[in-house]
């Protein structure tokens, strides 16, 4: 059977199987309709649109259209409008339950709609180790629900009950992205970042935790608060209230005070009391199968994805490499797959995310050809990089299939010695341009993270999901990954799963004895990550770089 999803006309566009638009038409955060890595996905398989079985959707507008007013639907202005129309004079006529999924078709194509919440839902279990679990999903909104409690077995999803909107946890933390003048849906991870600074409780605490009432449900929020849901009047997703109860937000370009931190800080704990009471009652009304399935946009949230294997609710615990919307086209694809096509799960625990282009290393040497760009290639490569990274050399690394989703793992990467503080300041000076207060992520052999990070045994960090806490004997020498709370976003490297990453970090461990590598996304400040070699060797030479190691070959700026 073969499916393709697609996810227009939001801001993480998408296709699967299996890409991201943004790489492919070049705008961060794309809200195109996803043509171009829908025919990469297509063309990779050697597929025709008219060859699909079906094209599916997660969302269901008819969610949406039922709900439309009625001065909007009572006349139609043209004919195309029969599409909508019929549908939502028949939904009326008959006024019964809504259904989850919808679908339209002409000829052989068939187009289906499916709920946004299940494809979230989707993407976590089927992605999972699990034959059973729970499953929790927590964003923004779907199309009228903001929180999904259900399970999953085999190949079948269950939602048991909803938290509809405007009340939402999502929203919540956008209000406040919002409000301390960052732009919400987008920036929420960099005001994750700043909560670190906040480990204490302070005076914003109480004011926050009373706009949130935990329910036997799920949660209320106070939406005296808020504003986000009244979509014509907003210029913030805030109401004067909440500047009345916490005082001035912050503008957009204003200095990060200790009240900022102070308040994130606090939000931040809100939100963690608020998903922690809603795994509770996840776990309450479960199968006590003991697994947790987190998906998402809230499941991004990977300070408190880290506190998990230290709460007492769920013995184990799964989150998808992409669990937010950037993830949900995967999602519908597996719903639809395991919805129609008859063939009993195969459990597949997500590794990796390297679903993307590869290119070859003659298509490599090809582009730096053509650019007249002097290149070597060293035998021993790994060793080479290590000491160079290791003398203080920043490395643009591109090898293999492009990394799925926000987070680069590997293979569009920008590496850096792990060691000081400082070389935060040279690849921010260099490179990113980016705020000093958000982390570099540090990536770590597998057999070495229990001894570095306070790992639970065995568990694995594929996705840097989880912000762990660093061992106190390690935290001198990783200073330039160590946030200010003494943790670090890791990246568990197996060397089965991308193995010429993994003997870099090796070699670099042998020659320095710390087995651990600064990995950040291979992109300028506001740019998508790099996709094809062209686009490397563009970014390397927009920026202070000091070497491009692509496929088996090295460039160097000095080199003449
Ligand atoms: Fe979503």
């Amino acid at each position: 059977m073969k499916i393709l999803a697609i996810y227009p006309y939001i801001h993480l566009s998408s296709a699967a199987l299996l890409i991201d638009e943004e790489r492919f038409d070049r705008q961060k955060m794309s809200t195109s309709f996803p043509s171009k890595s829908a025919e990469w996905c297509l063309k990779s398989q050697g597929l025709k649109w008219e060859d699909l079985d079906m094209i599916v959707v997660p969302w269901n507008p008819m969610r949406n259209v039922n709900h439309a007013s009625k001065r909007w639907v009572s006349e139609m202005n043209w004919r195309g409008q029969l599409l909508s129309h019929v549908p939502i004079q028949v939904m009326r006529a008959i006024d019964g339950p809504m259904e989850n999924e919808m679908e339209i078709r002409w000829g052989k194509t068939r187009i289906i709609y499916m709920n946004h919440h299940e494809c979230h839902a989707a993407n976590g279990f089927y992605l999972s180790p699990f034959e059973e679990a729970d499953i929790l999903t927590i964003d923004g909104h779907g199309e009228d629900e903001t929180c999904f409690f259900g399970s999953g077995k085999g190949s079948l999803i269950t939602q048991r009950s909803n938290v509809i909107y405007p009340h939402s946890v999502g929203l919540f933390y956008g209000v406040f992205t919002d409000f301390l003048g960052f732009t919400p849906d987008v920036d929420e991870w960099k005001v994750m970042a700043i909560s670190s600074y906040s480990q204490e409780k302070n005076e914003y605490d109480e004011k926050i935790r009373s706009l949130i009432n935990l329910t036997d449900k799920g949660f209320e929020l106070d939406l005296t608060y808020f504003d986000y849901f009244s979509f014509d009047r907003r210029p913030h997703f805030y109401h004067q209230k909440l500047i009345d109860l916490i005082g001035e937000p912050r503008k957009k370009n204003d200095p990060i005070t200790s009240r900022h931190q102070a308040i994130a800080g606090a939000m931040q704990r809100v939100f963690v009391e608020t998903v922690t009471h809603l795994l509770k009652l996840s776990e309450k009304h479960g199968t006590k199968s003991g697994n947790i399935v987190i998906s998402g946009g809230a499941a991004m949230n990977s300070v408190f994805n880290g506190l998990l294997d230290n709460m007492d609710i769920y013995k184990n615990s799964s989150i998808s490499s992409c669990p937010d919307d950037s993830g949900v086209a995967i999602g519908a694809a597996l719903l639809a797959w395991h919805r129609y096509s008859n063939k009993p799960r195969k459990i597949q625990e997500q590794t990796h995310n390297f679903w993307g282009p590869s290119y070859s290393d003659d298509e490599i040497r090809d582009t730096l050809q053509k650019f007249k760009i002097p290149y070597e290639e060293p035998a021993n490569l790994t060793e080479q990089i290590a000491k160079e990274i290791a003398d203080g050399k920043l490395v643009g690394w591109f090898q293999g299939a492009m990394e799925f989703g926000h987070r680069a793992l590997g293979n569009r990467s920008i590496l850096a010695d792990p060691r000081k503080e400082s070389t935060k300041d040279v690849v921010n000076a260099a490179v990113k341009y980016r705020e000093s207060f958000r982390p570099f992520a540090p990536a770590v052999l597998e057999e070495r993270a229990e001894e570095i990070f306070e790992l639970r045994p065995g568990r694995k960090v594929r996705f840097m999901e989880r912000v762990v806490p660093i061992r106190p004997e390690w935290t001198g020498k990783l200073g330039a990954v160590n946030h200010v709370d003494g943790t670090g976003r890791a990246q568990t490297v197996e060397r089965n799963l991308n193995p010429r990453y993994y003997d870099l970090i090796k070699a670099f461990g042998e020659i320095t004895g710390v087995p651990v590598l600064l990995n950040t996304s291979f992109n300028l400040n506001g740019e998508p990550i790099v996709m094809t070699p062209e686009h490397a060797v563009r970014t390397f030479f927009s920026c202070g770089l000091d070497m491009l190691v692509i496929g088996a070959c090295v460039v160097r700026k000095n080199k003449r």
